[in-house]
């Protein structure tokens, strides 16, 4: 990260003294600011998930994805190692993989002039490197090792992968601190995991709505009908609320309640009292962590999700596509060792999540809502903050936004806008 850039006039002035209570609706739709998030966030000192291991078990396998808006591809090595590498011919710029996954065998070929690059990214060779009888081709002083892939440092926790394209940025377990560890891996335990299903959609809004979605407890238990009318998060449940250090990773947990239909609501509308499911192992979870949590949501700066809801499993990746989109990946995944009673319930309690899910379709909805309500505002207009209080600490109910002012106090701390105002 530059820290000695001089913030442009975009990066200052813009947050009130009220700070992290009002969220200026500038920082989701002003193209500069967006700009500056990609550089200094996701370019940044930031670690981000490029995928699990489970998905390139063979060597020469790639995965394609994003950090931000440069693609990368994730590879198994012929040592069974990991490399992230940018999905960019260092000759003329040329996207080396177009498709979404597969096996690129001993070298990565560039498909317009076939420069070649080692799983590593190094660059081994191309046609006509000394020409044809002496003509053309290269200069022999031409450095090969100078134009090599854009490479990216590479870490993985129990089988999911991160990548940072700083290569000074903090070891990954640093970066997470030990209670976000403790968390991630009490889902990502260390048993080999196995995917269970994808979905991708593109909600049109700014990929930080997505993130304060997952950190809005409160909005769960009033917005979702399917979770309230079927006992499954309401927000008086036995509950916890965990900001980190840092403020911009957290944790939602409940668990839930054994007296279904008798939570307080909050005056909150159910579905009419006589509806029912057929199927009730949709909300039957079978617990399976040591503990009676029956859903968490972890949220890890800047742009990742770990979701398990009941027992569906599932990372969400936000991927930003301009200030007023963003695209969400779904990977849906289990352990290997699943019995096949397990196998099902993935499958079927999978169908409350994902684009169309009972319960995330509400959320896409809401999302566009938000952006379309905030586009146009004039400077100064913000979203106001303050359910639960003006702090960012954690806490043991869901009446709160303190986990989203975290988030903002982080991303103030990285844009260059300071904690004035917590
Ligand atoms: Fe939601």
């Amino acid at each position: 990260m530059d820290g000695t850039q001089t913030p442009d006039k975009s990066e200052t002035d813009i947050w009130s003294e009220a700070g992290t209570t009002r969220v200026p609706f500038q920082v989701y739709q002003d193209a500069d600011i967006y700009a500056q998030e990609l550089k200094r966030i996701f370019y940044g000192s930031s670690w981000n998930y490029v995928g699990l291991e489970c998905e390139i078990p063979e060597p020469g396998d790639y995965r394609r994805n994003f950090i931000g808006e440069r693609e990368v591809l994730m590879i198994r090595k012929d040592d069974g190692g990991l490399s992230v590498v940018e999905n960019r011919c260092a000759h003329r710029g040329a996207q080396l993989c177009q498709a979404l996954s597969g096996n690129a065998g001993s070298a990565i070929m560039c498909p317009y002039h076939q420069w070649t690059y080692t799983l590593d990214g190094e660059l081994t060779g191309m046609p006509f490197k000394r020409g044809i009888n002496g003509k053309g081709g290269l200069n022999p002083d031409f450095d090969m090792k100078a134009h090599g892939l854009v490479t990216l440092r590479v870490e993985s926790l129990n089988g999911v992968v991160f990548a940072s394209f700083d290569h000074d940025v903090p070891e990954l377990k640093e970066y997470l601190g030990p209670d976000m560890v403790k968390y991630f891996t009490r889902i990502f335990n260390g048993r080999g995991l196995r995917v269970v299903g994808y979905e991708r959609q593109v909600i049109d809004c700014n990929w930080k709505l997505q993130m304060e979605n997952l950190k809005d407890p409160y909005h769960a238990g009033i917005l979702h009908l399917f979770l309230i009318s079927f006992g499954l998060f309401r927000l008086d449940q036995e509950s916890k609320c965990l900001v980190d250090d840092s403020k911009g990773h957290s944790v939602l947990m409940t668990a839930k309640g054994t007296e279904e239909g008798k939570e307080d609501t909050g005056g909150v509308r159910i579905a009419a009292p006589d509806f029912s499911l057929t199927d009730h192992e949709l909300i039957q979870p079978r617990l399976e962590f040591p503990d009676n949590v029956t859903l968490s949501i972890q949220t890890l700066f800047p742009s990742i999700i770990i979701q398990a809801q009941c027992n569906t499993l599932a990372t969400r990746q936000v991927i930003p596509k301009g200030p007023g989109s963003h695209e969400l990946v779904w990977t849906f995944f289990g352990f290997e060792d699943d019995d096949d009673e397990m196998k099902d319930l993935r499958l079927r309690q999978a169908n409350l999540m994902g684009s169309a899910g009972y319960v995330t379709l509400d959320d896409a909805e809401a999302l566009e809502f938000s952006q379309v309500g905030l586009s146009g505002s004039p400077a100064g207009e913000a979203a106001v903050l303050e359910i639960g209080g003006t702090d960012c600490e954690s806490n043991d109910h869901l009446v709160t936004e303190s986990l989203i002012r975290g988030f903002y106090m982080r991303y103030r701390d990285i844009m260059g806008h300071g904690k004035a105002g917590a």
